[in-house]
């Protein structure tokens, strides 16, 4: 089975919309998928998938005992997919406790299907950390923005710190030593974890073989959503290069996905974009990582690991022109056609000048964060 966790760091920037489509499309391949909320205390999965009604979820089967797991796996509209509900609004989820975790964790890994595939949450709890690591090779959803791409980058630094923990026990001389790192506040922001590693390796070997073992195991992959213009491709390029620099970590770029208005009108009609509207760009972009997933599905780990991540990254450049002149064109037929009015032009310069003016906001906001950091002498 592979499992396939999707986190971001940041909130809103797809995860549900990915794991929904995107289940979909291999569901409609003709493999078993399994999709799960296990965004608790925030699901909304169900509403995009169309699942209406009063659902027994997660939470349910954490609070009543009369419910099994096996009661929680539900059909849905779509043939192949089976989809588990979050926490069915019962309250003091978004919390969990290691044990009720741990048989959440215990029972996905029982299921039997061909795909499991799991919406988190937005953030870096342990909880949505653990699910992460649920595999090696979970998906990362970014957008083009700034705090996105810092968020996720924070994420995939706390996901480091959650192996360095578990691979180095409290007592042990290299557990020791993190702890008293982490003591020291101000050296814990500068951590360069490559660097981090050769110490631990000096005082711990046993442990850090541990640790290069794990690492050598993940590799979680890049989507870059909410894609505006071609050039926006380059900052999945800046996110891979920071976790490779300061946390000697790799990652592959599945794809890029433009933001398309296209999804207001199939959330409206509650239907998932990719039953929605199957031909527009945003959908065939979803087919697409569906592919390069159903394309890596026969490769051994040991070909998998080794290819070349270079070219995922050029492989996204290309299709982000591509895509970009798609909906140019599509653009230019709607206007041709008289299918798009003025009034609806002048909506979207708004909606745009919007997202223009949030964006400064944005960046007032990090340059005012960014000037106390340089003060504090945080930044060099
Ligand atoms: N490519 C896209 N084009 C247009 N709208 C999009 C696109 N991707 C996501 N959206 C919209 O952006 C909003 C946030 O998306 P979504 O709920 O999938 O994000 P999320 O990361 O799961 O958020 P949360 O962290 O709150 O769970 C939704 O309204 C969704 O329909
Ligand atoms: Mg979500």
């Amino acid at each position: 089975m592979h499992i396939i966790p999707i986190a971001s760091g940041k909130g809103g920037v797809g995860k549900s919309l990915v794991a929904a489509n995107l289940a979909i499309a291999l569901a409609q391949t003709g493999r078993k998928v399994v999709l799960v909320d296990l965004d608790l205390g925030g699901s909304n999965l169900h509403v995009i998938i169309g699942q209406m009604g009063s659902l027994k979820g997660i939470g349910t089967f954490m609070t009543d005992i009369d419910t099994s797991f096996e009661d929680i796996i539900l059909k849905t509209n779509y043939e192949n997919l089976l989809f588990i509900a979050g926490e069915a609004e019962v309250p003091g989820m978004a919390n969990l406790k290691v044990t009720q975790k741990k048989k959440i964790i215990t029972n996905l890994l029982k299921i039997d299907a061909d795909y499991l595939i799991l919406d988190l949450g937005a953030g870096t709890s342990l909880d949505i950390m653990d699910f992460f690591l649920m595999s090696g090779r979970g998906l990362i959803v970014t957008s083009p923005t700034l705090t996105a791409n810092l968020n996720a980058y924070l994420f995939l630094k706390n996901i480091s710190f959650r192996i360095l923990n578990n691979c180095f026990p409290t007592k042990s001389p290299g557990g020791v030593f993190l702890e008293k790192m982490k003591k020291d506040g101000h050296s814990m922001q500068r951590i360069y974890i490559p660097k981090l590693i050769e110490q631990l390796d000096a005082i711990d070997p046993e442990n850090c073989q541990k640790y290069k073992k794990t690492l050598d195991n993940l590799k979680p992959r890049l989507i870059l959503n909410m894609m505006e213009e071609p050039k926006d491709a380059a900052k999945a390029s800046k996110l891979r290069h920071s976790s490779r620099e300061y946390l000697g970590l790799d990652m592959e770029h599945l794809g890029v996905i433009y933001r398309d208005d296209v999804q207001i009108k199939a959330l409206n009609s509650r239907l998932p974009v990719v039953k929605y509207k199957p031909g527009s760009v945003l959908s065939q972009a979803i087919f697409r990582i569906a592919d390069k997933l159903i394309e890596e599905e026969d490769l051994d780990d040991d070909v998998l690991f080794s290819v070349d991540l270079d070219n995922t990254y050029k492989e996204a450049e290309l299709e982000a022109e591509s895509d970009f002149e798609s909906r140019m064109e599509y653009l230019n037929e709607l206007l041709y056609t008289e299918n798009i009015s003025v009034s609806e032009l002048i909506e979207t310069v708004k909606s745009q000048q919007y997202d223009i003016s949030q964006l400064k906001k944005e960046n007032v906001l990090i340059k005012t964060k960014l000037a106390e950091a340089v003060k504090k002498g945080f930044v060099v």
